[in-house]
């Protein structure tokens, strides 16, 4: 059984960064009680961040910021979270990523989420699990169970 799953995120208005540091808390609750369930380790990334060679297996963690279009056409330009998308692209680390989490807010309708669906096409990855703004307590178990199970399908 794994020991630590490793989160690489972007956050640029602390939605996200909220969101992953309770998921880390609710991890460490979990592996006292019962030691074969993983911890995690978060990672931010920001466009100050040094393109580097990861060596371990990451899930990435990413809200979405698009200007224009309809989520259906191609009118939609990424932006703010471009970094994460240029670190995951950088070398052979989309190899180590085990899918992506997205964010965003439903009002967006189809826009929805939409830049981690379009990161877990570019780099043929899963798109794991969705929530909203800083999610909830709800959120935070669905997805800590999401991640331990697709990590286990790599074991
Ligand atoms: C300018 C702007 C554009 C946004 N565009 C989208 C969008 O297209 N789709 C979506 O689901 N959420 C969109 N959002 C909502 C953000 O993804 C959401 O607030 C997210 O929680 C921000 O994460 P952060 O606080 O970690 O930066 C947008 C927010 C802003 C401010």
């Amino acid at each position: 059984m794994m020991t630590n799953l490793s989160i690489l995120y972007i956050s640029l208005a602390g939605n996200t960064r909220s969101f992953v540091t309770d998921l880390q808390d609710y991890a460490q609750q979990q592996h006292t009680t019962n030691p074969a369930l993983p911890t995690i380790k978060l990672t931010e990334i920001s466009d100050a961040t040094p393109l580097k060679d990861e060596t371990a297996p990451f899930y990435a963690f990413v809200p979405t910021y698009l200007d224009g279009g309809n989520g259906i056409d191609n009118g939609v330009k990424e932006l703010m979270t471009n970094s994460l998308g240029e670190y995951i692209a950088y070398g052979h680390n989309a190899d180590l990523c085990y899918g992506v989490i997205g964010s965003g807010n439903r009002n967006f309708n189809e826009q929805y989420c939409l830049t981690a669906k379009r990161y877990a096409e570019q780099f043929n990855v899963p798109f794991i699990a969705d929530y909203e703004l800083r999610g909830n307590s709800r959120d935070v178990g669905r997805i800590y169970m999401l991640l331990v199970a697709n990590a286990q399908k790599h074991a």
